[in-house]
């Protein structure tokens, strides 16, 4: 498996604040670009996609329509491809030179169609995906992430204690494979408050060799 450069993921438990966390990040890049360059300093995205295998994959999650695991399993895979490769995809941006940052990428995959589909399925499906060049990983008790997770509304399909227990020991046996395949993994605290969470995520993008280019 092969690493874009440039291209940094956030994971983590459902909870464990990937989206506040690349909010901030994108606030902090706001107004900010390489003098060298017109592009775009930073590109902040997710998957699921707003796209349309994101939108129904959403109504999974959501409880809307109910699919076979194995078959969400592919959507994420070709949601996951478009994201790649499609239009304006994360691919085509790094090699031009922008900084992208999304909020779960591919070990989301083998951790919850992991759980759901076992570990042979999702594997096969994203064999092929390159990694990305830094994998931040939110690092949070699942009972805090359940008392957070309380304070927003209605739960999505995965939301549930027991199921987030297993997320948590997922993630962790799957953090070293990345590692030895030579993604720079930094795992953060994320029980730390907002702010404080924030420098840490700082300070782990600000390792990557794109920073060099002055934006700041
Ligand atoms: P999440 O980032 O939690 O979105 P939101 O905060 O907007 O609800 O992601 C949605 C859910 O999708 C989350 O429970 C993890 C799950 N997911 C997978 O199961 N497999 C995947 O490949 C990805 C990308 C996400």
């Amino acid at each position: 498996m092969f690493i874009i450069h440039n291209f940094a993921v956030f994971e983590g438990l459902d909870g464990s604040g990937t989206t506040t966390q690349l909010r901030l990040l994108a606030e902090r890049f706001a107004g900010h670009s390489p003098p060298d360059s017109p592009l775009p300093p930073f590109f902040e995205t997710c998957e699921p996609t707003g796209g349309p295998v994101g939108r129904l994959i959403r109504s999974v999650l959501g409880g809307e329509i109910s699919l076979e695991p194995a078959a969400v399993a592919g959507l994420f895979a070709a949601d996951r491809y478009e994201h790649l490769y499609g239009k304006d995809g994360i691919a085509g941006r790094c090699a031009r030179g922008e900084l992208v940052v999304s909020d779960r990428y591919l070990p989301s995959s083998l951790v919850y169609q992991g759980i759901t589909c076992g570990e042979e399925l999702p594997r096969r499906l994203n064999a092929d995906f390159p990694l990305p060049e830094l994998l931040l990983f939110f690092d949070l008790d699942p009972q805090i992430a359940q008392e957070r997770l309380n304070a927003r509304n209605g739960r999505e399909i995965y939301e549930h204690l027991d199921f987030q227990v297993k997320v948590r020991e997922r993630y962790k046996a799957l953090l070293p494979e990345y590692a030895e395949a030579g993604v720079r993994v930094e795992c953060v605290d994320a029980s730390a408050g907002i702010g404080e969470t924030a420098e840490l995520v700082w300070r782990a993008v600000q390792k990557m060799p794109i920073m060099n280019r002055g934006y700041f």
